[in-house]
């Protein structure tokens, strides 16, 4: 620590850091536009303006940029001098000169840095007169709007942009005070990362696209602390709501995930929640229009089927959905719904994580990696928050000159002019080029066979009793060798592997470069597809294959789907043939899709912005969730429909209906007249716009349970037996899920639950100055309506209460008076740029310990079968994910549609890029018109197709498929 004085008073502060970040953590207001705890300092802005004096007789001093000055003992320092004052507001004056001062019609108004500032410096009074420059705007594309009027110049967004995430086509364009942000041309912003834009800009020059559409201001948005569902990294996010619509997403600070930054998928793929194709109500066929009760008594009914349910989980779905799911149907009868590949490599990934002694890191952990090998993966498009991470990490080595050098790490331009002596070196071994390929020492393209046996020939290099792959090439080997040298050299090694290219072999090898690896600090990570694909493998499950098994032997004649379209799963035929043979199928879905359409009973499921959950990231960290607002009845959280059934208690033993006898077969072969005729009085829908609490439920009546209690050991509970009552709560089921699974027994402390109040009072989710909340209802009522309750967390839909002093996983809102805009967040933290006060959200449920053998299965080398390929599923940030692909913005944004290929197969089919071609499995089934995209480092032998878009899922269990070319209007 240095003790530093300023304005006469000493403190404390972390040595070698600038004297503005030093400021901020003392929690003193100086105004600053181009700093950024992520970015470091380029003193272009010269707002951070202080007067730093020699010694104690120096009473002149000399005005310094505080960014750009380092804390040591015995700095003195003054913001109020009267010079320094005088100093900053006429220099904000003189930004200002050219801004358009249209704060009414700015959508940043009311949190905007540069508002914020401007109070602060007392700049009140607008002098200039003259004219002013004006630019002409571009079309960024779907996601960012651009207002280049606004702009001051801090020069942040293509430090951000360029320098820190990789972006190529937005730059500095003009020169002295006719300066342009923008692209060359009009065209979407190219970077993953570009709508983090609308948070670094400190001005309204790039704002949300997709929240102009339904705009409000910030302070009239209910918000709750939220957890990206967009892929399995877990950032977290801070969603906004206003009149019953998702609104926009924007980062929540975590300095261990996310930290400052979100990718576009993540802040973009919200659009789902207010899509038209949303579940809105309980469908039964044909019966279109049932009550929430009447859904839930032909549930229970249901259940009552002479052979066991059998119930399919999800890995979109939260651990406390799937664990009642497993309650409900028992152990036995519970399967993972993930495709048989992806359940595999997730167990084989779970197994390594839990017992294979390596640690996980956080991402504030891989952007201190001095090395990375990065196997069979393209992080950008399947995790892609790692990916800026490993961005970073590529920076280490710069860092570390630097500090030989005595650099200060936040003197951006300094540091960066060393990366052009030292890179952290970065090998990327993967099927296709790939968005980190400009920052790799390295790259290696093949098979994910060829990519496993480099990775096993690492590991064989660092430690020779690592098993070896015979025929290795001497390309291969010399390469191997060179990876092996430079990761043997790092102090902090990460491996990188995951189930993008849907390989255990590659999964194993990387466990075999981690294991052989001589660090005490090295580091293995895994990218898995969903937001809790990882919890749901540790509550582990059967495959989906022998459902299919189970309902063709007739072993089971009724199923529930947890969150799951099958036919993203499994080939579309077989789950055509399932769900014909299965006589009742119960979808618990919050989309319409292929599997919730051949449902006999549909039950509408809240999305993650209205319901809670927890959810296990990749790293092995497990984050609650809260819903942002309420949502009407019918529609209820996926646990609340699996509890509310729990409670009717029905013994198979005891009483073993026939289905055709009670009259509710499916469709329409045998109605329930009794119980569906209308008008019967459970068919009316109920008008109060109140969170269905699941302690409502009509069967089951059941008071709150404290954390611990009445959770029994559910392995020993047998299904359709229980009295599962005492988990009408959410905690309560939280803590039963926590002492089921000792591997998920820190879960309940990812959050505090819902009796956690400050000063006697639940936590507010609107903001202080929340607008119209009698106004918005007038229509139905002037007077104010009463606020729906919430039993299930620590939050209240309402404006009253307190913020102060909540714990980080429960802030719902960033606010500090006199800082309206996201750098609020500097008075939460321990240190500008560090963990927020109280610690991050989040609790990691492993740690490193056991170790597994050597992986030995070394799979021969890749030879292409001459008229054969490959299928090859790529993941791609906009169209590989379920969800955000019912978000408008994010269609906008599709790969094109198209197969890649490798030239000199092109070349022996005369296919040219562009060229359309017939892809045949070898049953014979053709896809007629696929245009080619020839790829110059693509292996030979692949047929590199976009995973997850609708169109190429017919295409999932083709193993390999001949080609033909066909012409321009199709014919062969
Ligand atoms: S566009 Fe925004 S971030 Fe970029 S220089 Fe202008 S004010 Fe700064
Ligand atoms: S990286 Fe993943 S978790 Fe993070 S914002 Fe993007 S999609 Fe969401
Ligand atoms: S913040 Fe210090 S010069 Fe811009």
């Amino acid at each position: 620590m240095a003790r530093i004085e300023i304005d006469g008073q000493s403190y404390d502060v972390p040595d070698g850091s600038n004297l503005l970040s030093a400021c901020l953590a003392l929690g003193l207001d100086l105004p600053y536009f181009c700093w950024h705890p992520a970015l470091g300092s380029a003193g272009a802005c010269r707002q951070c303006a202080v007067i730093q004096y020699k010694d104690a007789e120096d009473r002149r001093g000399k005005l310094v940029m505080a960014c750009m000055t380092p804390v040591a003992d015995g700095v003195r320092v003054s913001l109020n001098a009267e010079y320094a004052q005088k100093f900053r507001s006429d220099n904000i004056e003189l930004l200002m000169t050219n801004h358009p001062h249209d704060c009414p019609v700015c959508e940043e108004g009311g949190e905007c840095h540069l508002q914020d500032m401007t109070v602060m410096t007392g700049h009140t009074s607008r002098r200039y007169r003259g004219l002013k420059r004006t630019h002409n705007n571009q079309d960024l594309g779907p996601f960012i709007n651009h207002e280049m009027n606004r702009c001051i110049a801090c020069y942040r967004c293509v430090r951000f942009y360029d320098e820190y995430a990789g972006g190529k086509d937005l730059q500095v364009l003009g020169m002295h005070n006719n300066v342009y942000f923008g692209r060359f041309e009009d065209g979407a912003l190219e970077n993953e990362f570009s709508g983090n834009l609308v948070e670094v800009c400190p001005t309204g020059v790039f704002t949300d696209k997709t929240f102009s559409a339904h705009y409000v201001r910030k302070w009239d948005l209910q918000s709750a602390p939220s957890v990206c569902v967009h892929c399995g990294l877990g950032c977290n996010t801070a969603p906004g709501e206003r009149y019953g619509e998702l609104r926009r997403i924007i980062n929540r600070y975590n300095s261990e995930i996310n930290g400052y930054f979100l990718c576009d998928r993540g802040r973009f793929g919200y659009g789902f929640v207010n899509s038209h194709e949303r579940i809105r109500k309980p469908q039964l066929k044909d019966y279109p229009d049932i009550s929430a009760d009447a859904a839930e008594s032909y549930f229970r009914k249901l259940l009552k089927g002479s052979n066991p349910a059998i119930g399919i989980g999800s890995p979109r779905a939260s651990l406390e959905a799937n664990f009642a799911l497993r309650m409900l149907v028992g152990e036995e009868n519970f399967f993972l719904g993930l495709d048989d590949t992806e359940h595999t490599l997730l167990n084989a990934i779970a197994e390594m994580m839990l017992d294979g002694g390596i640690h996980s890191p956080s991402l504030r952990e891989v952007e201190q990696a001095d090395a990375v090998l990065i196997l069979g993966e393209d992080v950008t498009h399947s995790a892609p928050r790692l990916a800026l991470s490993l961005r970073q990490a590529a920076r280490q080595a710069s860092f570390e000159l630097a500090g030989s050098l005595h650099v200060l790490p936040w003197q951006d331009a300094a540091v960066r002019n060393l990366e052009q002596q030292a890179l952290t070196p970065v090998y990327i071994a993967s099927i296709c080029a790939t968005r980190l390929d400009d920052i790799a020492t390295n790259t290696y393209r093949g098979s994910p066979e060829d990519i496993a046996r480099l990775g096993f020939a690492i590991a064989h290099h660092l430690d020779q009793s690592a098993p070896a792959p015979a025929a290795l090439g001497d390309a291969e080997q010399a390469l191997a060798a060179s990876i092996a040298d430079g990761l043997k050299q790092a102090k902090r090694p990460l491996i990188v592997s995951g189930t993008g290219c849907a390989s255990l072999a590659v999964i194993q090898a990387a466990y075999n470069v981690a294991k052989a690896l001589p660090s005490v600090n090295k580091q293995l990570t895994f990218t898995v597809p969903e937001c809790n694909s990882l919890g749901l493998a540790i509550i582990g499950g059967l495959p989906l294959a022998q459902a299919f098994e189970r309902i063709g032997n007739g072993l089971a004649d009724s199923m529930i789907i947890l969150e799951n379209d099958l036919y993203r799963r499994a080939p579309g035929r077989n789950v055509d043939l399932f769900l014909q043979l299965a006589n009742h199928i119960v979808a618990i879905d919050s989309l319409e899709n292929k599997t919730t359409a051949h449902a006999e009973l549909v039950l509408p499921a809240s999305t993650f912005a209205e319901s809670e959950g927890t959810l296990v990231n990749n790293e092995g960290r497990a984050q609650r969730y809260f819903p942002v607002y309420p949502v009407e009845e019918p529609v209820r959280g996926s646990w609340q429909w699996l509890t509310c059934v729990m409670g009717s208690a029905v013994d198979v033993s005891s009483e073993k209906p026939s289905p055709e006898g009670e009259g509710w077969v499916r469709g329409n072969q045998n109605k329930e007249e009794s119980l569906f005729r209308s008008p019967h009085p459970s068919l009316i829908m109920p008008d109060s716009p109140v969170r269905h609490p699941a302690g409502e439920c009509k069967s089951a009546p059941g008071g709150f349970v404290p954390e611990g209690e009445g959770a029994d050991t559910p392995q020993s509970t047998p299904s359709n037996s229980i009295d599962n009552s005492q988990w009408q709560h959410h905690d309560a089921l939280t803590a039963a899920c926590a002492s089921a699974f000792p591997d998920l027994a820190g879960i309940t402390q990812a959050a505090p639950g819902a009796d956690y109040t400050v000063k006697g009072s639940k936590i507010p989710r609107q903001p202080h100055r929340y607008s119209g909340r009698t106004a918005m209802h007038a229509n139905i009522n002037v007077s104010e309506p009463s606020q729906p309750h919430d039993d299930e967390t620590p939050f209240a839909f309402t404006m009253e209460g307190n913020t102060e002093q909540v714990p980080p996983a429960l802030l719902p809102v960033i606010w500090a008076p006199g800082w309206n805009s996201n750098q609020a967040i500097n008075k939460f933290q321990q240190e500008i740029g560090g963990s927020l006060r109280g610690e991050d959200t989040g609790v990691r449920l492993i740690e490193a310990a056991g170790t597994l053998p050597w992986f030995c299965d070394i799979p021969p080398e890749f030879i292409p079968v001459p008229g054969r390929w490959r299928i090859m599923p790529l993941p791609h940030i906009f169209g590989s994910e379920e969800l955000s692909l019912h978000s408008p913005a994010l269609l906008e944004r599709l790969p094109p549609f198209c197969v890649l290929l490798n030239p000199l197969d092109a070349e022996k089919l005369g296919i040219d890029s562009g060229d359309l071609v017939e892809i045949s499995s070898l049953a014979g089934v053709a896809i007629l018109n696929v245009p080619v995209q020839i790829e110059n480092t693509f292996p030979s032998g692949l047929l590199g197709i976009t995973a997850g878009l609708p169109v190429f899922q017919a295409m999932k269990s083709w193993a390999e498929v001949s080609l033909k070319k066909v012409n321009r209007e199709g014919r062969l």
